[in-house]
């Protein structure tokens, strides 16, 4: 069963609120191109931060990498792209849509059904040209996968950081594919974000940590707040496997439009170094002292897109709700992906309020992506700030004024609590980390 929320409400929930904007609008918009906003790019950057975070800085088996987008065509040759990475496409001889062939049923157009031609194979990658002269030596591809800029820097990298195997290099990067049905919002683009970890091994124990990366990679997710209900794994089949996978496993999530491909976990075998060392003529191959033997490693491969998790954590945060009798719109964002950690709201717009309102903002700004508002009622503010997710919002009243104590209201359970602005730093950040929001407060306890 698909997911209870619409995809329009999605969209709409990421306009309104600076998440998410059609690119190039003003003309009238680019087909599949998206544009992050003020509070999207919050969001992403703590996607990718939470990756990081989980795959290169609380490892030591893992180092990271950052390769250009264009790269020797000679690289696409070996590595398959140039022969394999294609689509079967079909063309309404009617109305002139094309279509990938394995995406729709019956052999009719489904604008018109209008004739189909017989399928051929569509190469995905983005082709162009490098300096002032256009012609076939100076073709280049924009990268369809970050990987194989990991590939070809194995050797670079092994030498330099002195790391045994196991060893992961990991990138975040965009990526680019001519995809013939893009759609479903930000899920497929043209143009995308990778998140991608290339983990060497030892051949023979390729299975092993095959396993291993799939309950990491699909844990992540939970941890991350994503119901473990709307996560599947999923293997694939033999006649669906990349022309260069032994194996791979799919972590699928229930979108709008069914369950569908979140990440890849793919066994790459030695097809891409031995490649390279066939077509480069650089031997790529890893000593291994200990057991006293030289061998291609095998490569697992945990590949995840960051738009496609950006969707998904919108849409399993999305939440309509009644409190005390009102509607409201909630993203329960796990408050480590939250765009605004906390928001900074004098009550209202006398003027006693505002001078310790921004001296609580300026307090706090070094430390957390906050957001200071004074527009609007206050009722108003809190449905804006439960909208883009933010976890604690922080009310300076006259009270305030006499006592030097400020109320947070926490966005999920809507308690609040009275805290001196002393101490305000440590209670968010102890909030931030998951203690509890009631009586047990890391301030209430100091007080006793
Ligand atoms: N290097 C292996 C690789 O690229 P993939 O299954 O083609 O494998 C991995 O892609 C992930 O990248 C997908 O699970 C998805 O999250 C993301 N992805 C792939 N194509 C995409 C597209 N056109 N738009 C958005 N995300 C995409």
């Amino acid at each position: 069963m698909p997911a209870k929320v619409d995809m329009d409400k999605i969209v709409s929930l990421c306009k309104r609120r600076g998440l998410i904007f059609p690119s190039s609008e003003i003309y009238g918009g680019l087909a599949s191109c998206w544009d992050y906003g003020p509070m999207g790019v919050e969001l992403k950057r703590n996607v990718k931060e939470a990756w990081w975070k989980s795959i290169v800085q609380e490892r030591d088996d893992v180092v990271g990498l950052d390769t250009s987008i264009m790269m020797h065509p000679g690289v696409w040759a070996a590595s398959g792209h140039i022969d394999n990475f294609t689509d079967p496409l079909v063309e309404c001889k009617s109305c002139h849509l094309r279509w990938r062939a394995d995406a729709i049923e019956g052999k009719k157009c489904p604008q018109c059904g209008g004739e189909l031609t017989e399928p051929r194979m569509f190469n995905l990658m983005f082709k162009t040209f490098m300096g002032p002269v256009e012609g076939e030596a100076s073709v280049v591809y924009l990268r369809p996968e970050t990987a194989q800029g990991i590939f070809v820097n194995f050797e670079n990298v092994v030498t330099t950081s002195r790391k045994k195997l196991p060893l992961g290099i990991a990138q975040i990067g965009k990526s680019f594919r001519n995809e013939i049905t893009p759609g479903n919002f930000i899920f497929r683009t043209r143009e995308f974000e990778h998140m991608e970890l290339e983990y060497f091994v030892k051949p023979g124990t390729d299975e092993k940590w095959l396993d291993y990366w799939v309950k990491e990679r699909f844990d992540w997710y939970v941890k991350l707040g994503i119901r473990k209900e709307n996560l599947r794994l999923r293997q694939h089949g033999k006649d669906e496997l990349a022309h260069y996978a032994k194996d791979c496993y799919d972590i699928e999530y229930l979108f709008p439009m069914g369950w569908s491909e979140l990440e890849g976990i793919a066994n790459r075998g030695d097809f891409d170094l031995t490649q390279h060392a066939k077509c480069s003529g650089k031997e790529l191959s890893y000593y291994d002292a200990e057991a006293g033997e030289k061998y291609v490693p095998y490569v697992i491969e945990p590949s995840a897109g960051v738009d496609r998790s950006v969707l998904a954590f919108l849409i399993d945060a999305y939440c309509e709700e009644e409190v005390e009798g009102e509607k409201r719109t909630v993203l329960h964002l796990n408050p480590s992906l939250a765009p605004i950690k906390v928001a900074v709201l004098p009550l209202s717009r006398n003027e006693k309020l505002p001078p310790l309102a921004k001296e609580v903002f300026k307090q706090l700004c070094p430390s957390f992506v906050i957001e200071y508002d004074d527009s609007q009622s206050i009722g108003r503010r809190y449905r804006r700030q439960d909208e883009i997710g933010t976890p604690f919002c922080v009310t300076i009243d006259f009270e305030s004024l006499e006592d030097k104590q400020v109320t947070i209201r926490e966005r999920d359970s809507l308690a609040q609590i009275r805290v001196p602005i002393g101490e305000l730093k440590k209670v968010i950040e102890a909030k931030l980390k998951g203690e509890a929001f009631d009586a047990s407060t890391l301030w209430a306890t100091r007080q006793k």
